[in-house]
C-alpha cells in the first residue's frame, strides 16, 4: 500500500491492515433516524475556522437542507474554537466525536504520539478557550451515528484516528462489512466511490482540505426515490471564502501552532516537501 501523506493531523492506514478493525460502531443516541427528509448536507473537521464554516453554512442554506450533520473535529487547532462549537450547537446538528474532539475532552493526545511539540500546545490552547461546558459537549458525542441508510463516523468504523484515503483500497473498505452509504472525514480529503457494500463519502474539510484546492468541501445527499430504500445521491460541493480571516485571527490571537494551520488553510497543501511529492 502506497504511504500515506501523513503530517500532523493525520494517521495512514497500516500497511496491510484494513481500515476497519475494531469492529462495527454502534448507533448514536439518535438511534437509527428515518424521518431526516429529503436532503442531509454532511459536512466534518471544521478546526476552530468559523469562518470557513460559515461560508459552508452560507451555501447549505442556498440549496437547502433538511437535516445537518457533523462528523466531528469541530474546534481544535483553529482560530475560533468557542465559536464554532457555538455555532454547531446552535443549529442543533446531529454530531458525532471526532479524535481531536475527545483528545480535548479527555485531555488525551494521539495514539501514535504528537511529532510536533506545538500541536500539543495547540490542543492545550484550545481547552483552555473551550472551558468545562463545551468540553464536556465534545466528550458526550457519539462515536458513530445512523440515519436512513447512512453510517456516519469521523475516521472510519470503530476507529476515529484511521481514516479512509482517495487510495485505500475496495478490499480494506469492504472489510468492515458494512452496507449503505458511509460518511467519514478527518483526511480532509474529499472524495466518493462505489464499494461493495455501498458507497464511501469522505466529505472532506469544512476547516481546511488538503487536496490542492483550498476552498472547504462537504456533501449534499438527495433522496433517490428512482432506486432502492436508503438510496442517496451525493454531491460533494466546494465553497470560496476569504481566507484573510482565519489566518489574521490565528495571529492576533497567537494561536500555537498557527504556522502550520495558516499553510494548511492558505495551500491545502502537506508541509513537509517529501510528502508533498507523494500522489
Ligand atoms: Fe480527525
Amino acid at each position: 500500500m502506497t504511504p500515506a501523506p501523513s503530517e500532523d493531523l493525520v494517521e495512514p492506514p497500516a500497511p496491510g491492515g484494513g481500515p476497519f478493525e475494531g469492529g462495527a460502531s454502534a448507533p448514536g443516541p439518535w438511534g437509527d433516524l428515518e424521518g431526516v427528509g429529503e436532503r442531509i448536507c454532511v459536512l466534518s473537521d471544521v478546526h476552530g475556522n468559523v469562518y470557513s464554516l460559515e461560508a459552508v453554512l452560507r451555501d447549505i442554506r442556498k440549496v437547502g437542507c433538511d437535516t445537518l450533520v457533523v462528523a466531528g473535529d469541530i474546534a481544535a487547532h483553529g482560530p475560533a474554537p468557542v465559536e464554532s462549537v457555538d455555532l454547531i450547537r446552535t443549529l442543533g446538528a446531529i454530531t458525532v466525536r471526532g479524535n481531536t474532539d475527545r483528545y480535548l475532552a479527555e485531555g488525551s493526545a494521539p495514539r501514535a504520539g504528537t511529532r510536533d511539540p506545538e500541536q500539543s500546545l495547540s490542543l492545550d490552547w484550545s481547552r483552555e478557550q473551550l472551558g468545562a461546558d463545551r468540553l464536556r459537549f465534545l466528550g458526550e458525542l457519539p462515536p458513530s451515528v445512523t440515519l436512513a441508510g447512512c453510517l456516519v463516523v469521523h475516521g472510519s468504523p470503530g476507529d476515529d484516528e484511521r481514516g479512509i484515503w482517495p487510495y485505500t483500497t475496495d478490499a480494506d473498505i469492504d472489510a468492515h462489512g458494512w452496507v449503505g452509504t458511509l460518511l467519514c472525514g478527518h483526511t480532509h480529503r474529499p472524495f466518493q466511490r462505489r464499494v461493495a457494500g455501498g458507497e464511501v463519502v469522505n466529505v472532506g474539510s469544512a476547516g481546511w482540505t488538503l487536496d490542492g484546492d483550498p476552498r472547504p468541501s462537504y456533501a449534499l445527499l438527495e433522496r433517490d426515490r428512482a432506486a432502492a430504500a436508503g438510496s442517496w445521491r451525493v454531491t460533494l460541493r466546494r465553497v470560496d471564502y476569504d481566507r484573510s480571516q482565519p489566518l489574521a485571527e490565528l495571529e492576533r490571537r497567537q494561536v500555537p501552532w498557527r504556522s502550520a494551520v495558516s499553510h494548511y488553510i492558505e495551500t491545502a497543501t502537506w508541509r513537509t516537501p517529501a510528502v508533498r511529492a507523494l500522489p
